[in-house]
């Protein structure tokens, strides 16, 4: 349930800069799994809502989809189940869906979130906010503005969990995204069709747009969690911790919020610095420059 060491916890420790032995920009906990690593997010998901709860208000999460909060889903159901924990005091917005799509088809961001969260729990239908991907195209601008009228009107986002895409991407915040960017319709990056193209049976059938929140509407979320998982999302992962902010990898911009966690499993950490070339920081790079 821990991760390599509890100075490395992220529920531990307040927001901080990189410490000396790290190459990092962001406090970043490594977990041995992503199932370990879901329980200790769930957890402080379910602290929060019941702090929410316990002063009679709402507790704001934005969500993300796609395969990393699959575990951290099952895990806030079985909260819920096994553990009495009550979502009716939440409201929800999600990142992002794809464009055009409608949101009973099977590969919508909408579909999904009922699947594996919203039909298990007791959370208020009308509390669950997706963008319409079947928003006809002349009124996707006013939907889009009235996405993010109802997350301000909602209070703001308490805690917003996110993913991240093999070309950097927050939401569907493809490179060359502005970090005032707000919610909006955008065009897909190829290597992101190219990975989402399994679920819709081929390239050609992948939609080329979605609606995604920006990274502005991200930044300005209190609390932010970036989970990753695997050995794939290893290089994203240190270009997006060690690497310079910018617009090429939208995640980077997470360096400049500060109550932000990156939160990864022992595979997505395998090219930071630290695992990769541990010489060039603390007791051994001392070493090697006397
Ligand atoms: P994944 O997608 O969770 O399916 O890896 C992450 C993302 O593209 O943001």
């Amino acid at each position: 349930m821990m991760p390599d060491s509890p100075s490395e916890n992220p529920f531990m420790t307040g927001p901080s800069t990189a410490t000396p032995s790290r190459f990092e920009h962001v406090p970043l906990a490594v977990f041995q799994s992503s199932a370990e690593a879901s329980q200790a997010v769930a957890r402080d998901i379910a602290a929060l809502i019941r702090s929410k709860q316990a002063e009679g208000r709402t507790a704001v999460l934005g969500l993300a989809t796609g395969s990393t909060p699959l575990s951290l889903y099952a895990e806030l159901v079985r909260l819920h189940r096994e553990e009495g924990l009550s979502f009716k005091n939440v409201a929800t917005f999600n990142l992002d869906e794809y464009y055009p799509i409608q949101p009973g088809h099977p590969r919508s961001y909408r579909h999904f979130m009922q699947a594996h969260l919203f039909d298990h729990v007791d959370i208020e239908a009308g509390n669950t906010h997706v963008p319409d991907g079947s928003a006809p195209l002349a009124s996707v601008d006013a939907h889009c503005r009235e996405y993010e009228r109802q997350i301000e009107a909602a209070g703001g986002i308490d805690f917003q969990v996110l993913g991240i895409g093999r070309t950097g991407h927050i939401g569907f915040n493809e490179p060359g995204s502005a970090r005032r960017s707000r919610t909006r319709r955008v065009t897909l990056d190829p290597l992101t069709r190219r990975d989402a193209s399994g679920d819709f049976g081929g390239e050609e059938n992948t939609p080329r747009h979605a609606i995604t929140m920006g990274v502005r509407t991200i930044l300005d979320a209190r609390r932010i969690v970036l989970l990753a998982w695997g050995q794939h999302k290893a290089e994203i992962v240190r270009t997006a911790a060690e690497g310079p902010v910018t617009p090429q990898v939208t995640a980077s911009f997470l360096q400049e919020h500060d109550n932000v966690h990156f939160v990864v499993d022992r595979a997505a950490a395998g090219a930071l610095t630290r695992y990769r070339t541990p010489w060039l920081i603390g007791a051994l790079a001392d070493q090697v420059r006397s």
